[in-house]
């Protein structure tokens, strides 16, 4: 018998929640997906503290390599996407895909009916993901949403 050739693996990543030992890991990613505005890590660490059930992660098994982050205030109506990010060498490959079907699938079973976020107006492929999600644009970008400069478009789902 004729022994196969060695065939190079694919590995598939691992979509999870998070524990604190993920924080540094998450910084580092969060550092790679936006590296003009990362979140301080005192600001990643309290966003955990307070939702942790929404943070997800897709882990190769040696690095983070996908996160996304959803808040849900009090009312619990109403979500809003806080962080979504692939690090660069696996973008296009349908992660980010991933991660937002499934924190959208988890969004439905606790009942919230409407998810909210903000994008960059010049992030075009941030934007085609979403509206191939189903969100729509508000008509008008908001100026200085994030201080003077910092424009953002708000895209709504009703779940
Ligand atoms: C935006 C981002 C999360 C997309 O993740 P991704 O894993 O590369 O996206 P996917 O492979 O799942 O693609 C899903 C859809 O996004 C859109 N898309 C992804 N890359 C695109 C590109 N370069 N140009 C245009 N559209 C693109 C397409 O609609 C695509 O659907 P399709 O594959 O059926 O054409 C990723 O590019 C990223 O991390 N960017 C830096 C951080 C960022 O901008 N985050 C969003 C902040 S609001």
């Amino acid at each position: 018998m004729t022994a196969l050739p060695a065939r190079r693996s694919v590995r598939q990543l691992r979509l999870r929640g998070v524990g604190e030992a993920d924080l540094d890991a998450l910084a580092h990613l969060d550092r790679e997906a936006f590296p003009d505005e990362p979140y301080p890590y005192f600001v990643l660490r309290q966003l955990y503290d307070v939702y942790p059930r929404h943070l997800l992660v897709l882990d190769d098994g040696t690095a983070l390599k996908g996160y996304v982050l959803v808040g849900t205030p009090p009312d619990a109506t109403r979500s809003w996407i806080l962080g979504l990010g692939i690090t660069r060498d696996e973008r296009g490959r349908g992660h980010g895909r991933r991660l937002m079907l499934e924190v959208l699938r988890r969004l439905r079973a606790d009942r919230v009916r409407e998810v909210c976020l903000t994008v960059d107006p010049a992030n075009l492929p941030a934007i085609d993901l979403y509206a191939s999600l189903g969100f729509t644009a508000e008509p008008d970008v908001r100026a200085d949403y994030f201080g003077p400069g910092a424009d953002r478009l708000i895209m709504r789902l009703t779940l």
